[in-house]
């Protein structure tokens, strides 16, 4: 067995730590100075002692670390980040804020609220004592992902919640086994690889019979779960060479229908809901289902912070999970390792152009279950950011029928009304890539994400543009996670404009607002930057510039269908009275690990003339 729970053995060890060691400390001092009064002995007195020696030893500890930190802060020539002081010790309203926020609020909105607060882009959140930096500060970003990239990691909290999830897997490793990781992967993204189409177009074909099944019954199709299976049916194609056939299985049905029919229907037909929103009665269903509750289990444990082995002392939520995602990759593995076992004995070598990335892992060491983690984080990275990617597009084109039409005038100009565009076709299509750059802008598929610092350092003084800034390097301790935004800084007015909640895919055809990105490019950043920068551009962009373009040959007509959603996913009334986007947003923005729509994102499509002229 490869998998430990070592989240017990950290908390046993900070329990025997912060707890058990001063107790000792103190029952030993009463041993040596045996107390005159018998008032100490007694057990009545002895354990509201115990409880205010810890109390006090706790306080000095913390004491010691703020002297600690000053020091250290000095000697680095760093001021300290801002912290949020709540009205309650350790922060705890802070946090219940943000637990409760989770339940009404739009996404990020707490955050943002406090920067807007402490006028700041750069905050330390201090829950539970512990240090938690939150930054959306495009100078910080840079350093944390490229300039800085030395200095952090993944980091042990963050490896300690994906544990039982990713395993080994590029997302959840550092240093050697990331390298390799990546350097196995990286000749699957070269221009020759991510250039075909044709596993694009067989599952568009199936798309489109499907979407044309439901227009012709006037039904509102989820695109979210649609969109999930064609990203998931060509990654695994993509990876593995062999498509898991999701858009074979049962679509989920609108909540309008599912309650009209009565709570009975669900076991005659109507499928499942996954944990974001996916139909999942079908064969690979179920490993769908487990892959999804692992992000929103973990997004869980990452919102407890620090202290979320406690909720999890007898149960490893993901155990589960990840058992049936096993159940389902471990034989594609090991069939791999027999096959190449196999052509070795016949003396068989395949040339790397001819290989799947699964076989390619092959090749490079038996450990199947080094093989199973790092096929699971890619499949990760290349079905959920791509089909949030087209998801949000076409909730954009529903709402901007004026953006749509100019969309598919451009289209048809470059590649028909039929035709399956090549690589170099769709690289020319330059109004679809504003509108995927303005998406991609508004709704990051990775709108949040988490490094720790490696030791103490300081970061480069906040970005200037931002009025208050105060022109010093900030102090940033040790083994501390910080968590960047990019949601936050891509809707930034003072980066941005004061249209900066606005989807307007103009500003990237516009000269002075291009020459502005050019020239801070950190202000963008929806691919991460630096040594860890996402390795699928290409690949994802390809992917959904294509389905894009085929999908608007076919369809002139994008059209909201809310009632289908349950009524618990419906943008909040209040919402309406707040600024930004969230006062007009039609859907409710949400995220574990990636960005989803809560509740699918329903709409019905129409048929364009010259689609129905050429039946
Ligand atoms: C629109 C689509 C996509 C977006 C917005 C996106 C975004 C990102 C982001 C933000 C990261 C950094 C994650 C982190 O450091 O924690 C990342 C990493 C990565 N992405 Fe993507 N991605 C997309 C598509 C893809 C696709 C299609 C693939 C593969 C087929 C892919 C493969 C990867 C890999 C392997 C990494 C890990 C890189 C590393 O840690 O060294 N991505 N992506
Ligand atoms: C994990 O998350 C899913 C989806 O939110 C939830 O249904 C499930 O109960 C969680 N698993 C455990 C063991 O708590
Ligand atoms: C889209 O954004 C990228 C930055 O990621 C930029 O290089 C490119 O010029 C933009 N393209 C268009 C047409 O907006």
């Amino acid at each position: 067995m490869r998998y430990h729970p070592q989240y017990r053995l950290r908390l046993a060890h900070d329990v025997a730590r912060h707890i058990m060691l001063p107790s000792a400390a103190l029952e030993a001092l009463l041993v040596v100075h045996k107390p005159s009064t018998r008032v100490l002995i007694d057990l009545k007195w002895k354990i509201p002692l115990f409880l205010a020696f810890n109390l006090f030893w706790a306080i000095l500890r913390l004491l010691f670390r703020s002297w600690i930190q000053a020091r250290e802060a000095y000697r680095l020539g760093g001021a300290c980040i801002p912290t949020v002081q709540g009205r309650c010790p350790g922060n705890i309203d802070i946090l219940i804020k943000m637990m409760k926020a989770l339940q009404t609020s739009y996404l990020l909105d707490v955050y943002l609220d406090l920067f807007k607060e402490y006028r700041c882009t750069t905050l330390n959140l201090r829950i539970l004592w512990v240090d938690q930096i939150i930054t959306m500060d495009q100078e910080h970003v840079k350093f944390l992902l490229a300039t800085g990239f030395d200095k952090f990691w993944r980091g042990n909290l963050q490896k300690e919640r994906m544990e039982t999830f990713l395993g080994d897997g590029i997302f959840n490793r550092d240093d050697a086994i990331w390298k390799m990781h990546r350097s196995n992967a990286r000749p699957f993204f070269v221009k020759d690889r991510i250039a075909h189409v044709d596993v694009f177009e067989k599952n568009f074909n199936r798309i489109l019979s499907i979407l044309l099944s439901y227009e012709a019954i006037d039904r509102p199709v989820d695109v979210q779960d649609l969109f999930g299976r064609f990203t998931m049916d060509s990654a695994s194609e993509f990876l593995f060479g062999q498509s898991f056939n999701t858009l074979g299985g049962t679509l989920p049905i609108p909540w309008s229908a599912q309650t009209s029919k009565g709570p009975t229907s669900s076991s005659q037909g109507a499928a499942h809901l996954g944990a974001k929103g996916s139909a999942t009665d079908d064969t690979w269903g179920e490993f769908v289902q487990a892959f999804e509750s692992c992000q929103q289990n973990i997004t869980r444990r990452a919102r407890l912070g620090y202290i979320w082995p406690l909720f999890e002392l007898f149960e490893d939520r993901s155990l589960k999970h990840q058992r049936t995602i096993r159940k389902w990759l471990d034989p594609l593995v090991s069939s791999a390792l027999e096959d190449k076992k196999a052509a070795r004995r016949m003396g068989v070598i395949n040339a790397l152009q001819e290989k799947t990335l699964l076989q390619h892992l092959v090749d490079s060491t038996d450990d199947l279950a080094l093989i199973r983690d790092q096929l699971l984080s890619m499949l990760l990275a290349s079905r959920d950011s791509t089909a949030v990617l087209i998801t949000y597009t076409c909730y954009f084109l529903a709402l901007h029928p004026d953006v749509l039409q100019r969309l598919r005038a451009e289209i048809i100009e470059h590649c028909g009304p039929h035709g399956s565009p090549d690589y170099d076709t769709l690289l020319q299509l330059r109004y679809l890539r504003a509108v995927i750059n303005e998406t991609l802008r508004l709704f990051p598929p990775v709108p949040l994400n988490i490094r720790e610092s490696r030791a103490d350092c300081t970061l480069p003084p906040a970005d200037p543009t931002y009025a208050t800034g105060d022109h010093t390097p900030l102090y940033m301790p040790g083994g501390v996670n910080i968590v960047w935004l990019p949601m936050l800084l891509h809707r930034n007015p003072v980066l941005w404009g004061p249209d900066a909640d606005e989807f307007n895919p103009d500003r990237w055809l516009h000269p002075d607002r291009v020459a502005k990105c050019v020239a801070n490019p950190f202000m963008y950043g929806p691919f991460s930057f630096g040594p860890r920068t996402c390795l699928g551009r290409g690949y994802g962009l390809n992917e959904a510039s294509y389905f894009l373009v085929r999908l608007l040959q076919h369809f002139d007509e994008f059209k909201l269908h809310s009632e289908s959603q349950p009524p618990e996913s419906r943008p909040r009334e209040e919402w309406k009275l707040k600024e930004g986007r969230q006062a007009k947003e039609q859907i409710w923005p949400a995220a574990a690990m990636t960005l989803f729509v809560k509740g699918g994102l329903w709409m019905r499509l129409k048929r364009s003339d010259a689609m129905l002229e050429s039946l």
